[in-house]
């Protein structure tokens, strides 16, 4: 049976990718924030995914406000990305996994989540980002399932319905006959506002009291509105209902593998958090 070993939260800053791509690693500014991935790496060396289901907000280069899903299912044997215009290089397809892409579909239809299905996926900075932080270059060693949340164009899900939409992909995932491990993913965040009268808004406070409560407490967090999300991350910092959808799938209760907080990368507050389900880790203590 498939078997979820973990969950995976970061930032998607595109000035990541511009550093990565020019091997800005030892970078007084870059330094310390990419030494941050590295004990997310080796967790991942060792517990080597098959697969990973990757919560995240595509930002205008699948889909933009005329026609904008509030949650897609990728369905694509491959997604690649394309030039958004920040000046990073275009890197190479991610392959999916089509047959795991509809029994996911199936189930959340079933359980009344009618999402969108897309047979063919452009993946924007918020994918590949995260993806080139935890497996870098051009290695393609996990299938992935990209599950899009609309972040961009209010009304946005509720944290609420994020939390049970991330419960259900947990419940689709333990039905997967197959010995597969799987990797659950949310990406964006943590506080940022990249446009208006509060450009530049970083709330340091709420984001680390946000990394304990989405740990021990997320019901905590998914009790607020995006409206009161928005005044206490920022415009952008609401794509915490990534986290939250990722949080979700654990199970009720995780462990903490590693976290960084790093403020600030370009205009946000830069967050990582990787955690295991409670009963695998108690399992290998056993
Ligand atoms: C930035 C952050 C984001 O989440 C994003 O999607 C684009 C830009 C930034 O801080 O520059
Ligand atoms: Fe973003």
């Amino acid at each position: 049976m498939a078997k979820i070993v973990g969950g995976l939260a970061t930032s998607h800053v595109p000035a990541i990718g511009k550093a990565m791509s020019e091997q800005k690693f030892q970078d007084p500014y870059w330094k310390s924030f990419f030494e941050g991935y590295e004990p997310a790496r080796a967790w991942l060396e060792k517990t080597k995914p098959d697969i990973a289901v990757v919560f995240y907000n595509d930002h205008g280069l699948n889909f933009f406000l005329d026609n904008l899903p509030t949650f897609a299912v990728g369905a694509a044997p491959e997604y690649g990305n394309a030039d958004e215009g920040w000046g990073l290089p275009v890197v190479a397809p991610y392959p999916g996994d089509p047959a795991l892409s509809w029994r996911l579909i199936e189930d959340l239809v079933a359980e009344e989540f009618d999402v969108s299905t897309c047979q063919q996926m452009k993946v924007d900075h918020a994918f590949w980002i995260p993806m080139a932080l935890l497996w870098p270059g051009a290695q393609r060693p996990v299938r992935v399932i990209p599950i899009e949340i609309n972040t961009v164009q209010h009304p946005l899900p509720s944290a609420k319905r994020c939390f049970k939409l991330g419960q259900a992909v947990a419940r689709s995932i333990a039905g997967w006959d197959k010995d597969l491990k799987v990797v659950v993913m949310g990406t964006g965040g943590l506080s940022h506002q990249l446009e208006g009268e509060r450009a530049g808004f970083i709330n340091k406070e709420f984001d680390l009291q946000c990394l304990e409560d989405i740990v021990a407490h997320p019901e905590k967090l998914t009790g607020y509105s995006n409206f009161e999300l928005v005044e206490l991350a920022g415009s952008q910092g609401v794509e915490l209902l990534m986290w939250l959808a990722m949080r979700a799938a654990m199970g009720p209760e995780a462990q903490v593998v590693t976290s960084s907080y790093h403020v600030p990368i370009s205009n946000t507050a830069a967050g990582l958090l990787v955690l295991e389900p409670k009963a695998r880790a108690m399992a290998e203590a056993v």
